[in-house]
């Protein structure tokens, strides 16, 4: 499976601080934004991935993350020149996905918690049978954000299936609590819808419009994350810096680094000891240090 990271958009809503930048590219306490959502693909097994930016924002991801090969993944990179909606990652992306099923990441979205490696290999696994797979996440507000209604189905013995019954988008009444997180999987047919959608009243290719027609074809999944995992928002400034001290309580506390690419590179088997060894003598910082550490336990 492939995988496509947006990161475009002009994050009005964060100005003056992303007047000039991305806000892809700011950071959550020691890492560039963009490496979680990357981490998350890595987590997922995915290698090749495809970062779809503005043109003004592109050259500098291209500049952090090269080609991809210093951590033994393949990155390439579009240019998306009018920002009209998530759905539109999959027409810009046909050419890279190349028939086969794809995820999409936001740029902006952070995961974490216990089992996220595991749900994450269980929806690749998932689409490969056809249909998609998002995801469902209990917040106290959902009117932000896509929202999903469903029913469990018991059936004796095993874990209870959830149905999906409905899908809205920013809805003014939300029918349940369950936003969806900017983290989709999709089979091979992806590319086809999104190319028939039309776009909304807002004017933009909806990524819940095509999640509506795997529903309408009865192929929709939906997973919950419970409710002591972290789905973190980075879309104000208050909240960017609250995802920064998150992610600062917990390393500091534990002493493993959240959404460290080249560790999850070494530990997906993708570089050697020796090329993590060399990537954190690169860095005078912590971050280096640890790496050096971990190479050398
Ligand atoms: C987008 C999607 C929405 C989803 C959200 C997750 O919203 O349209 O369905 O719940 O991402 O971050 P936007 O960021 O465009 O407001």
């Amino acid at each position: 499976m492939k995988g496509i990271i947006l990161a475009g958009g002009s994050a009005t809503r964060l100005y003056p601080l992303s007047k000039a930048i991305s806000k892809q590219i700011m950071p959550v306490y020691d890492k560039p934004m963009i490496y979680y959502p990357l981490s998350a693909l890595m987590m997922a097994g995915i290698r090749e991935v495809l970062i779809i930016s503005t043109p003004r924002d592109l050259p500098m991801f291209e500049e952090l993350l090269g080609d991809g090969s210093r951590i033994g993944m393949t990155l390439k990179y579009k240019v998306q020149l009018v920002p009209n909606g998530l759905a539109q990652a999959f027409v810009l992306g046909k050419e890279f996905l190349n028939g086969e099923p794809g995820c999409l990441i936001l740029g902006d979205n952070m995961f974490y918690g216990q089992h996220f490696g595991r749900m994450l290999k269980e929806a690749v696994e998932s689409v490969q049978h056809g249909g998609a797979c998002i995801f469902g996440y209990e917040v106290a507000d959902p009117r932000a954000y896509g929202v999903v209604e469903f029913e469990e189905k018991h059936t004796d013995g095993k874990e209870a299936e959830l149905i999906v019954k409905s899908l809205e988008e920013k809805p003014a009444e939300p029918k349940s609590n369950y936003a969806v997180p900017g983290l989709y999987f999709y089979d091979n047919t992806v590319c086809d819808k999104a190319a028939a959608l039309k776009p909304s009243a807002r004017g933009e290719y909806e990524i819940t419009d095509l999640n509506k027609l795997y529903l309408a074809e009865g192929t929709l999944r939906v997973k919950l994350f419970s409710r002591g995992f972290a789905w973190l928002d980075t879309g104000n400034c208050d909240s960017l810096l609250d995802a920064g001290n998150f992610i600062a309580t917990i390393q500091n506390r534990q002493g493993f680094y959240v959404s460290c690419i080249e560790e999850i590179a070494w530990k997906n088997g993708w570089i050697t000891t020796e090329q993590l060894a060399a990537l954190g003598k690169e860095m005078k910082t912590a971050y280096g240090r640890y790496l050096e550490r971990l190479a050398s336990h």
